[in-house]
C-alpha cells in the first residue's frame, strides 16, 4: 500500500513547536520534502527554510504553488487569526488548521465568553462583563464566589490582561486603577470571573470538524521561575501524559469539553477543523475550561511529538479533508518532558549570543528542539529571541524523562549552553511530589 512519498510539506512558524512538528513529519514515509517558513537553525538541519514570516500569507501562497507544496501545517496563532486557512483553501491548497472564524475561540476572549454562555453544557467558570466602574465595584462588594475572583481585560494576549487579587480591597484597587488609567476605553468591558482552585492541565485534540481525537493530557509551566514565581511566559516546560489525570478524568474532559465544543461550533455553522487546545482547571466540581487555543501548544508539542506513535501527516491530512479514517490516535509508552532554555532577559529576548550544542544523537528518545536560534554564515549558532532551546526526552517514567533532560542541561560537560540561560528545575513537580493530587 506504500505510495512513494507523495507529499511536499510547508510548516509555518519558527519555534521549537515547529521544529518538533518538522522532526515528526520527517519520519513519515509519505513525505518527500519539507519547507519551513521561516524556520530556525534546528529545522534547517532536517528541512529547507523559506525566508518569509508567518504573516506573509500572499507570499506563502506563491511559494506553495512554486514549490509544489501538497499540504501545509500551521504552528502559531497569528496566521490563523489572519485567515491563512481561508486563503490557502481558496487557492485549492490543502492546509491543516481552523478558518479565521473558527479560530475566534482563541483570538477573541469576548466572543468565546459569549460562546460559552450560549453553551452552558461546556463547563467553564462563571463570568460577568461590566462596562461601568460602579457596577463592577458593587459586584465585588457582593461577590458570590467562595474563592474570590479574577479580573480580565479583553483583547490582551498572554495573560497580561489577567489580575488575581487576593482580597476584596485589592480587587477594588485593580478596578479603580483600570478605570483611572483609562485602559478601559481602549479595551472594551472588563470581565469578573469566578476564581477556580485546582491543577491546570492542557487538553489538546485534533478535529476533522465532526469528531475530535484527543492527544494525551499535558501540563505546561507558565511562570518564569521555580515554584511558579516570576512573570508569566509563553511556557517554560511541559510533560505528557499527566499521571494525576486518570483515564476516567480524560474521558470526562473528552465528553464534557472537547467533543461538546466541536459539536457546538458545528451547530453554529462554524466548523472547527485542526487543533483544539483547552486550558483546563481540574476543580473539585470537575474539569472547567479557562481558555481555548486553536493550535498546538508550545512547549507541549515538543513532548507530545515524542509520545506520538502514529504518523502525524495522514492525521493532519484527514483533518484538513474533514473526514478522519481512524477512531483514535496511538501513543508510545512512558512519559516525555521538555524543559525550555530561555534567554537571560526572558520574557524579553536576546540576539547573537553563541550557543553550544554537543552531540546528543545516540538516544532516539532525546531531541534538542530549537526555538529562537539562528545560524550565522560562518556556521555558528546564536540566540535569536526569548525561548532558545527545548531539549526533550522520553523515559519509562516521568522521573526518568526528567533525568534525561536535566542531564543534558546540568551534567558536565554541559551539552547545551549559552550565556545566562534560564530554565526551571521543577518541571513536573505536581506529578512528582509525594502526595499527588487525585482527580
Ligand atoms: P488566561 O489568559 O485567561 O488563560 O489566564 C492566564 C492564567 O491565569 C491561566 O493560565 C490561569 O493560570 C490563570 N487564570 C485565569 N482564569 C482563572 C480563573 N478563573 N481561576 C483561576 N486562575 C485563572
Ligand atoms: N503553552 C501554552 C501555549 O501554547 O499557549
Amino acid at each position: 500500500m506504500h505510495e512513494t512519498s507523495p507529499h511536499t510539506l510547508l510548516i509555518v512558524g519558527a519555534g521549537a513547536r515547529e521544529h518538533a512538528l518538522t522532526w515528526k513529519a520527517r519520519q513519515s514515509p509519505l513525505v518527500k520534502d519539507i519547507y519551513n517558513a521561516p524556520g530556525n537553525a534546528g529545522t534547517e538541519q532536517i528541512a529547507r527554510s523559506i525566508p518569509r514570516g508567518t504573516k506573509e500569507i500572499d507570499e506563502l501562497i506563491k511559494y506553495a504553488h512554486d514549490l509544489g507544496v501538497t499540504h501545509t501545517i500551521v504552528g502559531p496563532e497569528d496566521p490563523l487569526a489572519l485567515g491563512i486557512v481561508d486563503e490557502f483553501t481558496r487557492e485549492g491548497l490543502s492546509i491543516f488548521g481552523p478558518t479565521k472564524e473558527a479560530a475566534r475561540l482563541e483570538w477573541s476572549k469576548a466572543w468565546t465568553a459569549d460562546f460559552l454562555a450560549r453553551h452552558p453544557e461546556i463547563p467553564s467558570p462563571q463570568s460577568f462583563a461590566f462596562t461601568r466602574e460602579e457596577d463592577a465595584l458593587d459586584f465585588v462588594d457582593n461577590c458570590p464566589w467562595p474563592d474570590g475572583l479574577v479580573i480580565k481585560l479583553d483583547g490582551l494576549a498572554q495573560g497580561k490582561g489577567v489580575f488575581m487579587p487576593e482580597t476584596k480591597e485589592q480587587a477594588r484597587e485593580v478596578i479603580r486603577d483600570i478605570y483611572a488609567k483609562k485602559i478601559f476605553s481602549t479595551l472594551g468591558p472588563i470581565v469578573l470571573q469566578e476564581f477556580l482552585v485546582g491543577e491546570e492541565v492542557s487538553a489538546i485534540g485534533i478535529s476533522d470538524g465532526t469528531t475530535i481525537l484527543p492527544l494525551l493530557p499535558s501540563q505546561d509551566h507558565k511562570r518564569l521561575l521555580d515554584g511558579d514565581q516570576g512573570p508569566n511566559t509563553g511556557g517554560m516546560g511541559a510533560y505528557t501524559p499527566v499521571p494525576f489525570v486518570s483515564s476516567q478524568m480524560q474521558t470526562r474532559i473528552y465528553q464534557e469539553i472537547l467533543q461538546p465544543t466541536i459539536d457546538a461550533m458545528r451547530e453554529e455553522q462554524t466548523i472547527f477543523k485542526g487543533v483544539l487546545y483547552a486550558g483546563i482547571m481540574l476543580t473539585n466540581n470537575g474539569p472547567k475550561v479557562l481558555e481555548f487555543n486553536a493550535r498546538f501548544g508550545d512547549p507541549e508539542t515538543e513532548a507530545q511529538m515524542m509520545m506520538l506513535a502514529d504518523d502525524l501527516v495522514p492525521i493532519s491530512l484527514e483533518s484538513a479533508q474533514g473526514q478522519f479514517r481512524r477512531n483514535n490516535i496511538a501513543f508510545k509508552d512512558g512519559t516525555a518532558m521538555t524543559v525550555v532554555l530561555a534567554a537571560d532577559n526572558y520574557p524579553g529576548s536576546k540576539k547573537g549570543d553563541p550557543i553550544q550544542i554537543l552531540d546528543t544523537a545516540s538516544d532516539p528518545d532525546i531531541a534538542v528542539f530549537h526555538g529562537a536560534t539562528l545560524r550565522n554564515p560562518d556556521g555558528t549558532i546564536v540566540t535569536n529571541g526569548g525561548r532558545i532551546l527545548s531539549p526533550t526526552a522520553r523515559g519509562a517514567t516521568l522521573f526518568e524523562a526528567k533525568q534525561k533532560v536535566m542531564s543534558l542541561i546540568e551534567s558536565e560537560p554541559r551539552k547545551l549552553y549559552f550565556p545566562g540561560m534560564q530554565f526551571r528545575r521543577d518541571i513536573g513537580k505536581s506529578a512528582l511530589r509525594e502526595v499527588t493530587p487525585t482527580y
